[in-house]
């Protein structure tokens, strides 16, 4: 039984930071365990153009803690910012350097995707700059149609805007994101083109059981939802596989306990603190620990041709405790994934 594992650094390729003070409260967990981080917009308004972008990466920057300073762990850490795509996104924008990619949100799909799209056909100019330049597109894949059952909605997008825009744009880099479903897994495998598809933590480790069974918890909910096991089953199975066309991507979304225990609770799991170590653990029950660094630290930068980082660090076995919850400000705090339980794996820093 391997009991310690060193890898490569890794990255988080699709990561929620917020701003202002919950940003101050959960950059610290993201930039001690991963050299880099894809950072999403969906910020109240949006990263929608380069200006705004760049001062958000400031904002990131600033809220480092003093301590982080220096070469010590966390110092080295690099937030990849993304645009938000709308139906008037100016295809001029995206040719500036500060994005790594720019991210679909269909409208309405999820938290903070009001100005998303409406239908792709509007962002055809859009897409049309990104294939020629190179810029990745990461996709919500959701449809929002009301008559489409929740948990179907990510295997309806595959076929009814997904292929279709793999087929239209054969050069676009293209990264299904939080990959939710077998079908989802299938789409990603057999898609001609540059194709990818991220998969977080907490899909890899619960169902929808883990969500509904014994009463509602809020803590488990997020979108796309945790599907049937089976669907876990063949996340393991893409995630372990070493088949570099799947990598590493949180979806970490931090919401204030008082937004998530609610009569109308937000969708989003916060699995920063603990991240790679509950990696680590899903991989582990596969027996395939020795593919971890493939699909947390190779993969990612091969597909976004991108240096992979020179430091290393160690996964050890052993049970650690994980707060129940992490103060933003005087009242608001927000609850980690398996928070007042234990992750089987610590992180230690050489
Ligand atoms: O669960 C989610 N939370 N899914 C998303 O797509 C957005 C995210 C958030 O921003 O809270
Ligand atoms: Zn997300």
């Amino acid at each position: 039984m391997t009991d310690r594992l060193t890898i490569r650094q890794p990255d988080d390729w699709h990561l929620h930071l917020r701003d202002g003070a919950m940003l101050r409260a959960v950059l610290k967990y993201t930039a001690l365990q991963f050299g880099r981080a894809i950072v999403m917009p969906n910020l109240r308004p949006p990263v929608i153009d380069a200006a705004r972008a760049r001062s958000y990466r400031d904002e990131i920057r600033a809220a480092l803690p003093p301590a982080f300073a220096g070469a010590g762990p966390g110092s080295k850490f690099e937030p990849l910012m993304t645009a938000y795509l709308t139906d008037s996104t100016d295809p001029d924008q995206l040719e500036d350097e500060i994005f790594t990619a720019a991210k679909l949100y269909p409208a309405h799909a999820t938290t903070n995707s009001a100005h998303g799209v409406t239908d792709v056909a509007k962002i055809r100019p859009a897409l049309e700059r990104m294939e020629k330049i190179g810029l990745p597109l990461l996709v919500h894949g959701e449809v929002t149609d009301h008559e489409i059952d929740v948990f179907d909605r990510e295997a309806v997008f595959l076929d009814r805007v997904l292929t279709p825009l793999r087929r239209d744009h054969p050069g676009l880099k293209i990264v299904l994101e939080h990959v939710t479903t077998r079908e989802g897994v299938d789409w990603v495998r057999a898609a001609e083109g540059p194709t990818a598809g991220t998969i977080t933590a907490h899909h890899l480790l619960i169902d929808r059981n883990a969500m509904l069974v014994g009463g509602i918890r809020p803590h488990m909910y997020c979108l796309p939802v945790a599907k049937r096991a089976t669907h876990r089953v063949a996340l393991l199975e893409a995630a372990t596989s070493g088949d570099g066309k799947f990598f590493l991507g949180t979806d970490s979304a931090p919401h204030p306990i008082s937004d998530k225990e609610s009569a109308c609770g937000c969708a989003g799991i916060f699995t920063a603190p603990n991240a790679i170590e509950l990696y680590a653990e899903a991989f582990d029950q596969t027996g395939r620990l020795d593919r971890l660094e493939e699909f947390a630290s190779l993969a990612g930068p091969r597909f976004y041709g991108l240096p992979v980082n020179q430091t290393r660090v160690t996964l050890v076995r052993g049970e650690a405790k994980v707060p129940a919850r992490i103060d933003v400000s005087d009242e608001k705090a927000v609850h980690p994934f398996r928070g007042g339980e234990t992750v089987a794996w610590r992180l230690e820093f050489a």
